[in-house]
Parts: structure tokens; C-alpha cells; sequence
């Protein structure tokens, strides 16, 4: 009955988009996809898988219910270095093999698989095997682990490597509910973007049922050495037995910040939110796989300063999954929304003080990423081609997106802001939209209601110019300006008042020392503060930073061993593209690479190797 009820959702989406610009549909302009969504779609998707560590490889079937809009009798599906054994399609009330055939490899987009569907099948199922070098999946030996008992295994499907592990129509455009049986050896726990047990046998077979059309981007899977323990009804963490109750202390105040975001913005619909902690070596600080988001173990760091992170998956319940980025060039969409509604949060928990110190934070790393960036590339509406949407990545979506979002909340005012946002999510939930969709969504439902407010004019230059208009929110932190006075009469000899410093001002100050401080200087911090050693992995990636750019030779060895332990590739791709810089300290961050690269994963790896073998 649910499913039937989201079909129908999902049917009135297609409708929608269809007749509204039947020549620019969303999925039409989706470049990095194979799929031809108006010809046939797949709105439910069936897993049956068999994790199989020792050979790195997930096998099984994908079987698909098939929406014909036409009279098409070829299905196109996203696959990269899948191996595929056998297709078929459900006619008559039976299976029935049928002839399917493989594209060209192509770097950034993988392979095209077209199956003949004829026409009058309803299902299609395919049997496939991934490669151990998925690029959406990570496996680690038990010896990586950190009770070294058992393997772990985590995807990341976002932005376009759900192909990795499973043939599918790889567009955000795409809306499909899923159901999944899972294989594992015994004693290990595996977990879905689904609904997750919270008392579950772990006999080695799991079932997963995911009822709301979600896009191909937020199927994620992972299983290891975990247990749960619950911080309220609708909360709970899945952890490694060494971090779970660290977790579930850090993410306290998780089931306040839903009932924040509800206030504002409406019901959170996904039924649960789960938090799932996942070795050092996830490439992202957090994934906002629906019901079950997915996070980096370098948050937990013990004063919860840092669990923005989570105000930022949560949101993304309603900017990103609830309303979706129709194409990566749309990413903004999510991310933008998601980092204005994340900071929302921040200041409804916590007041303007914090969240203000945050916005600060972004906007000097949205400076940083503008000077290296090629103009086009500063663009919210990103022209990306055929480039691979994680060799753009930046602060540009989620940052700019967000001043965006914030000069038209001071424009038109909080209320006003508050209460067409709200809409917004009513209006498109379980939809995938466009920017084109979004503006003119914005010009009818706020510019034309306050006349004289805000120009179309400007929409365009934020959206599709380079850089930052000159009228941008420039977000400045009354509490950073402290800092900043502090550090002055530091550096000419006066003591440091830090005692109610948390990790936001400690950043900013590690951020705002002046490049031509003396190594005297560094040390004399380095023995006050303890930076070198800093447990926060934050603090410690700003001073290890700053300690190559100053060779700051005391901090070597933990340089090494954080590059050495860390994989999330905001904390260390910083620091191997500093390295860099000058030969000898190329040659070392090559030999720490070399011995690094087993733990890392493939995104950490490609992106990693790109700064380091340029040539290549
Ligand atoms: N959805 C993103 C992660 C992502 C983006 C994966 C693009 C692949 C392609 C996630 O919500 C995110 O933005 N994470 C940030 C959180 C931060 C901005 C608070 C991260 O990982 O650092
Ligand atoms: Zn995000």
C-alpha cells in the first residue's frame, strides 16, 4: 500500500517535469547517466547480495520493476567494472534470459549496459558481480580494523559510484524504493539506508525495506563488527564496540536538533534517524544515506564541538532528500540548501554566537577554494560536461549556496524566508528538481509576492557568474575578532586568554597566524597548547598544515602517522597538496602515500594521487 501510494508520487513528479518542459526534462540534461528515463524507468529496485569478503566482490541480483512511457524496448543502465553474467526479464509469469550488451568504457561515466526488454516484460534481473577496485566501495581487513576481529565493508555511492556496486539508472533525477536481502558471514552486522534493527540477530542474513522514493545516490550499505546503542525513540548509533558510547555521548543533543528542524521547515519524514560510525578511512565527514546517515570517526571529539557534521546529514533529510538535485550540476541544490538550514540548526541549539563563528569558518574556506579555482568553476550552476563530479569538488555549492540563501533570508526577512522554504520542501518532497525548476519556482513564489525586493538580475548573477556579487553576506564573527585582537598581543609578547576557547576559535587561530611567524613562536605555542598532539582532528590538521608550509620539523612524525591513520579527504588532501609544494617534501609525502594508500579509499586514493603524480 505505502509503495504503491510513492509510485503514484513519483508518477505525478514525472508528469510534472514532463509537461512543464517536455524538451529539457530534468533527466534529459543529466550528462553523467545513461539512463533514458523517459523511455522506461525503474521505480523499485530488488537486492539480493552476498558479501563476500575474501574476495572483495558483492554477487547477486538486481531486479527491477520496469514504468514503460513508451514503446522503447531497450532498458540503458550505469555500470563501471561490474561484471555481469546473466540478464532476463519477467514475461508471462516467468523468467526468460535476454540478450544484453556492454558499452565502451568511459573514464569519468563507466559502462553503458543495454538490455532488450521487448515489450511486454515487467521485471528485468540481472546477475552481476562488483570488482574488488569498486570505486563505491571500501573493504578493509580485520587487521585495519580497530578490535581487528572482523572485515568492514562501507559504500559511498554519491555522486555517481552506486554503478560501482549495483547496474542501475545512476541519475539524481531517478525516484525508486528498494527492498534488499543481504548475505554476511555470521557474528557480523550489516546495515542499509533502510529501516535498521535495533535488536538484530546477527545470523549472517539481513532484509532491508526502503519505502520512500529515494534517488540511486542514497542507496548505501555496510557491514562489520558493529552494535547499537540508542540515544532517545528515534535515535540510535551503529558503531565498532571501541567508539560507541563516545558516539552516543558526542551526538546527545541529535534528537533536539530534528525537533528544531521540524519547527522550522515540517515533519521529518523518514520514520528513524540513525547514525552510523564508520572507520578513519571514510572519505567524507558524513553521508546523508536517508535513515541511516554515515560518519567519519574524527567528529567524536569528545567535547561535542564539532557535531555541525550532524546538523548538516540531518538536514540533508530535508534539502537532498526530500528535494533532490535533479543532476550534479544542481548540486548546490542540496548542499547549499542543506549548509544554510545545518547552520539554522546550529543557531536554534545553540545560539548566533556559535552558528555566526561557523559561518566564518565556511566563509574563509570558500575564499580559499575561489583563489585556486578556475572561475567557471566558481559557478553554483557548474557547466561540468563529462568531468567527474569529484574532480570539481569544493566549497563552492555548499558555501556560496548558502550566503545565496542568507542574503535572500536578510532581503526578505526571516519570516518571510522561513515560511517559503517550508513550502518549497511541501511542494517538491520526493521530487528531483532542476535549478531552471528552482528559479522559477523562487520568481513565483517569493520575488513576484515582495516586488522590488530582489531582481531576477541578481538571482542570475548568483547562480550563473563567477565569484561572489559584491552585495554577498560577508559573515564576521564578533567572538573571532577577539581572537584575532589576542593574537596580536601575543605576538608581542602577552599571554593568551583560551580558557572558554572551543575548537572554533582554535581554528580561526591556527588559520590567522601570520605566515612569516618565527619557528621560536610555533614552539612556544606548539609546548603551551600541545597542538602537535591535539586528539582533535580538526585542530591537529590546521597546526600539521601550517607545519609544512613553516617546516616545522617537531611535528613530522605525527604528520606521518595522521596521514598514516586518517582517510577523510578533507583533513588530508590539504595537506598532501602543501606537501607538494617543494621536492623534498614531495619525496617524503610520496614514500608516506605508498605506505598509506592499503588503508586508503579509492576516492581518497584518485584524488590524492592527482596531487601527487601530476604528470600521470
Ligand atoms: N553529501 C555530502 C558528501 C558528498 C558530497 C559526497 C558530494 C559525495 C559527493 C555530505 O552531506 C557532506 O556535505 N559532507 C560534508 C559535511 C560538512 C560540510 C559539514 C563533509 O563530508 O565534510
Ligand atoms: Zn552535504
Amino acid at each position: 500500500m505505502a509503495i504503491k501510494q510513492h509510485m503514484k508520487q513519483w508518477l505525478y513528479a514525472t508528469t510534472v517535469v514532463v509537461s512543464a518542459s517536455a524538451t529539457t526534462s530534468a533527466w534529459a540534461e543529466d550528462a553523467h547517466s545513461y539512463a533514458k528515463l523517459d523511455e522506461v524507468s525503474t521505480p523499485h529496485l530488488e537486492l539480493d547480495l552476498t558479501i563476500d569478503f575474501d574476495a572483495k566482490q558483492l554477487r547477486g541480483t538486481a531486479t527491477y520493476d520496469l514504468l514503460r512511457h513508451g514503446d522503447a524496448s531497450q532498458l540503458h543502465l550505469d555500470t563501471r567494472e561490474l561484471s555481469i553474467q546473466k540478464t532476463e526479464i519477467w514475461v508471462d509469469g516467468a523468467w526468460q534470459e535476454t540478450a544484453h550488451q556492454l558499452g565502451d568504457e568511459h573514464e569519468s561515466l563507466g559502462q553503458e549496459l543495454t538490455i532488450s526488454i521487448g515489450e511486454e516484460s515487467e521485471k528485468v534481473r540481472i546477475h552481476y558481480a562488483t570488482a574488488p577496485t569498486a570505486s563505491g566501495l571500501q573493504w578493509l581487513t580485520p587487521e585495519q580494523t580497530k578490535s581487528k576481529k572482523f572485515p568492514f565493508m562501507f559504500s559511498q555511492s554519491q555522486p555517481i559510484h552506486a554503478r560501482s556496486w549495483m547496474p542501475i539508472q545512476d541519475t539524481p533525477a531517478l525516484r525508486l524504493t528498494y527492498d534488499a536481502k543481504l548475505h554476511t558471514p555470521k557474528g557480523m552486522l550489516a546495515v542499509m539506508s533502510a529501516n535498521n534493527s535495533l535488536s538484530p540477530e546477527r545470523n549472517g542474513e539481513y532484509t532491508f525495506s526502503m519505502p520512500q522514493p529515494i534517488s540511486p545516490y542514497l542507496i548505501a550499505i555496510a557491514a562489520g563488527e558493529l552494535e547499537v546503542k540508542s540515544i532517545s525513540d528515534n535515535v540510535a548509533v551503529f558503531a565498532e564496540p571501541y567508539i560507541i558510547d563516545d558516539a552516543a555521548w558526542e551526538w546527545a543533543d541529535t534528537p533536539a536538533m530534528i525537533t528544531a528542524t521540524e519547527a522550522m521547515y515540517g515533519p521529518y519524514r523518514w520514520d528513524r534517524y540513525d547514525l552510523l560510525v564508520l572507520p578513519p578511512s571514510f572519505p567524507f565527514g558524513g553521508m546523508e544515506n536517508p535513515r541511516l546517515s554515515f560518519i567519519t570517526p574524527t567528529v567524536v571529539s569528545g567535547d561535542r564541538t564539532l557535531i555541525n557534521l550532524i546538523a548538516h546529514e540531518l538536514a540533508h533529510s530535508w534539502s537532498g532528500n526530500l528535494v533532490t538535485n535533479a543532476s550534479w550540476r544542481d548540486m548546490w541544490l542540496n548542499e547549499g540548501f542543506t549548509s544554510y538550514v545545518e547552520n539554522r540548526i546550529m543557531e536554534a541549539l545553540f545560539g548566533e554566537r556559535r552558528a555566526v563563528m561557523e559561518q566564518a569558518l565556511g566563509y574563509q574556506d570558500l575564499l580559499d577554494d575561489m583563489s585556486r579555482l578556475a572561475p567557471k568553476d566558481t559557478v553554483l550552476n557548474i557547466e561540468l560536461g563529462t568531468r567527474h563530479p569529484d574532480d570539481v569538488f569544493s566549497n563552492v555549492p555548499y558555501v556560496k549556496g548558502q550566503l545565496f540563501l542568507m542574503y535572500l533570508e536578510e532581503k526578505f526577512g526571516r519570516e518571510t524566508f522561513d515560511s517559503f522554504l517550508r513550502q518549497y520542501f511541501d511542494d517538491f518532497a520526493f521530487q528531483s528538481i532542476s535549478t531552471a525548476q528552482f528559479k522559477e519556482y523562487l520568481a513565483r513564489n517569493l520575488l513576484a509576492k515582495h516586488p522590488n525586493v530582489v531582481s531576477m538580475d541578481k538571482v542570475n548573477e548568483w547562480i550563473h557568474q563567477p565569484g561572489l556579487p559584491e552585495d554577498a553576506p560577508k559573515p564576521a564573527s564578533d567572538a573571532f575578532a577577539q581572537v584575532e585582537k589576542q593574537m596580536q598581543r601575543w605576538l608581542k609578547g602577552g599571554q593568551l586568554e583560551t580558557a572558554d576557547w572551543t575548537t572554533h576559535e582554535w581554528l580561526h587561530f591556527i588559520n590567522s597566524l601570520p605566515l612569516d611567524i618565527s619557528s621560536v613562536n610555533m614552539k612556544r605555542l606548539d609546548e603551551q597548547f600541545q597542538f602537535t598532539q591535539s586528539s582533535n582532528a580538526e585542530i591537529a590538521h590546521a597546526w600539521l598544515k601550517l607545519s609544512i608550509t613553516k617546516d616545522y620539523e617537531p611535528a613530522r612524525e605525527r604528520l606521518r602517522n595522521y596521514l598514516l591513520t586518517i582517510g577523510r579527504n578533507k583533513l588530508v588532501s590539504p595537506l598532501y597538496r602543501e606537501l607538494a609544494k617543494t621536492p623534498e617534501n614531495l619525496k617524503w609525502a610520496r614514500e608516506v602515500y605508498q605506505q598509506a594508500k592499503p588503508g586508503y579509499h579509492p576516492l581518497t586514493q584518485t584524488v590524492n594521487e592527482a596531487l601527487l603524480y601530476p604528470e600521470k
